[in-house]
């Protein structure tokens, strides 16, 4: 659910104080998570937290993050992720390589480790750059731990997003992916297509339909978001 741009908490929120997340914690935790309209109400509590301001093979060889026409299913990633660690997991597809990273400033963000040159298994390197790097040794490809962009050597494009979202309780989930230099908005919309209208009003997508609807504007999911413009 980059995200992604992962704000820490705003001073004096209370994570934990809201109903509609303690909800959504709950199903969570039940591992109620296999149905599309349990993952709606992971995507409904994103527009208080998510910052919409701001995927990888070998062109058109093998199947991209982000190709899916339809939302992927939720997949739990980690109890918890501490700053300047990452964890390496499987998204949308066991096939697919992925990783999430926790910033020393505790933004969170999710990526395909599939290299956009030739396919080699992208690494979190802390001890490089001002703030970590993402690492291909392949060819000695660098990517920003914070966009995704190529920073050095020969990759032709962005790392693809994976969407982030932390839930109150640490445990932090996959929720979405996008194409490579795909905006996460840009992404959700164009997944959410004609069939989830609430998420895509509330998301403000192009097209969706102004009417008042049911979407809640919780905000104790913090979700990670690409933005171009900053948070909001
Ligand atoms: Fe990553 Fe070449 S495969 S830089």
């Amino acid at each position: 659910m980059s995200v992604t741009e992962q704000p820490a908490p705003a001073p004096g929120q209370d994570p934990g104080g809201d109903a509609a997340a303690e909800q959504l914690r709950d199903r969570i935790s039940a591992d109620s998570l296999t149905t599309r309209r349990d993952y709606l109400r992971i995507v409904a509590t994103v527009s208080g937290g998510l910052a919409i301001g701001g995927v990888g093979v070998a062109a058109g060889i093998l199947h991209r993050h982000g190709d899916s026409e339809t939302l992927p299913a939720p997949k739990k990633v980690t109890d918890r992720l501490a700053p300047g660690q990452s964890i390496a997991f499987r998204y949308p597809g066991e096939e697919d390589r992925a990783l999430a990273v926790r910033l020393g400033d505790g933004s969170l963000f999710g990526y395909s480790a599939v290299c956009t040159h030739l396919a080699c298994a992208v690494l979190w390197r802390e001890d490089r750059g001002p703030e970590g790097e993402l690492y291909c040794p392949c060819h000695e490809g660098v990517f920003s731990a914070r966009t995704g962009e190529v920073t050095a050597g020969p990759p032709p494009r962005p790392l693809p997003r994976i969407l982030l979202t932390e839930l109150a309780d640490g445990s932090v989930w996959a929720t979405a992916t996008a194409r490579s230099g795909e905006p996460l908005k840009d992404a959700l919309c164009r997944q959410f297509g004609d069939s989830h209208p609430d998420a895509s009003r509330q998301l403000g997508c192009p097209g969706a339909a102004r009417t008042a609807g049911t979407a809640r504007t919780t905000g104790t999911a913090r979700t990670t978001g690409a933005t171009e413009s900053g948070r909001t």
